[in-house]
C-alpha cells in the first residue's frame, strides 16, 4: 500500500502560515501548525488553538497542555514522541466552538498532515476531532476509551483534557484511557517506516 505523502510537512507549514481562507486569519497572532515528531506512531488531534497557543504558535501550551503532558506520561509517552495538531489552525475568538465552514476549509491541512506523518494511532481529543476523524455523530461520552479505525489508522478517542479541569470524573476517565493507550501501544508491534 502506498503511503507517500503528497506534500512534506515543511511545505504544508508554509501553506498554513499563508492561509486566509476564512475570517479567523484576521484575528490570529499566528497560525498553530502542530508540533512534534514527524515520524510519530501517535498523532494527537485537538480542537483549536487557545490564547496561549495563538501567542506562542505551539499547540497545547496552556492549562490543557499541562494536563496533556501529564497524561502522555501515563501512556509512557513524551511530547517529543508524538505529533500534536488541531482541527483548526487559527484561534476562534473567545475560544468559541469551531464552525462547520471553518472545519471544512481548514481540515484539508489536517488530512495532509496525517498523510505526511502516517501514524499508526490517531488519538482524538474531544468531540470535534473525534467527529471529524471518524465521520461519526456519536459523541465522545460513548466513544472515549474504545479502539476504532478510520481507513488504515487506529483511532483512539479520549475526552479533551480541558474538559477535565473542572470535572474530576472526566479526569479519572482521561487517566484510565491514557493507561489503555499505553497498553495498546506496547501490544501493537511498532510498524516499519512507511508501512501501513
Ligand atoms: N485546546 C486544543 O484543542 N488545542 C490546543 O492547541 C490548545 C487547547
Amino acid at each position: 500500500m502506498s503511503s507517500k505523502p503528497h506534500m512534506s510537512l515543511d511545505e504544508l507549514r508554509d501553506q498554513v502560515a499563508a492561509c486566509h481562507a476564512c475570517p479567523l486569519a484576521d484575528g490570529r497572532t499566528q497560525t498553530v501548525f502542530g508540533d512534534g515528531n514527524p515520524n510519530a506512531r501517535v498523532l494527537i488531534v485537538g480542537e483549536a488553538p487557545g490564547k496561549n497557543e495563538d501567542l506562542q504558535g505551539v499547540p497545547f501550551v496552556g492549562k490543557a497542555g499541562q494536563n496533556l503532558n501529564k497524561l502522555l506520561e501515563i501512556a509512557g509517552l513524551k511530547r517529543e514522541d508524538v505529533f500534536i495538531a488541531n482541527v483548526l489552525k487559527c484561534r476562534p475568538p473567545g475560544n468559541r466552538d469551531p464552525r462547520p465552514e471553518e472545519i471544512q476549509l481548514c481540515t484539508p491541512f489536517l488530512r495532509e498532515q496525517t498523510r505526511a506523518i502516517n501514524p499508526e494511532f490517531i488519538v482524538t481529543l474531544g468531540n470535534f476531532a473525534t467527529k471529524f476523524i471518524l465521520k461519526t455523530e456519536v459523541g465522545i461520552t460513548r466513544l472515549h476509551g474504545t479502539l476504532q479505525t478510520a481507513g488504515r489508522f487506529k483511532v483512539f478517542p479520549i475526552y479533551h483534557p480541558a474538559a477535565a479541569i473542572y470535572d474530576r470524573s472526566k479526569q479519572v476517565a482521561l487517566e484510565e484511557d491514557f493507561e489503555t493507550l499505553g497498553r495498546l501501544l506496547r501490544q501493537a508491534a511498532p510498524s516499519g517506516e512507511g508501512d501501513a
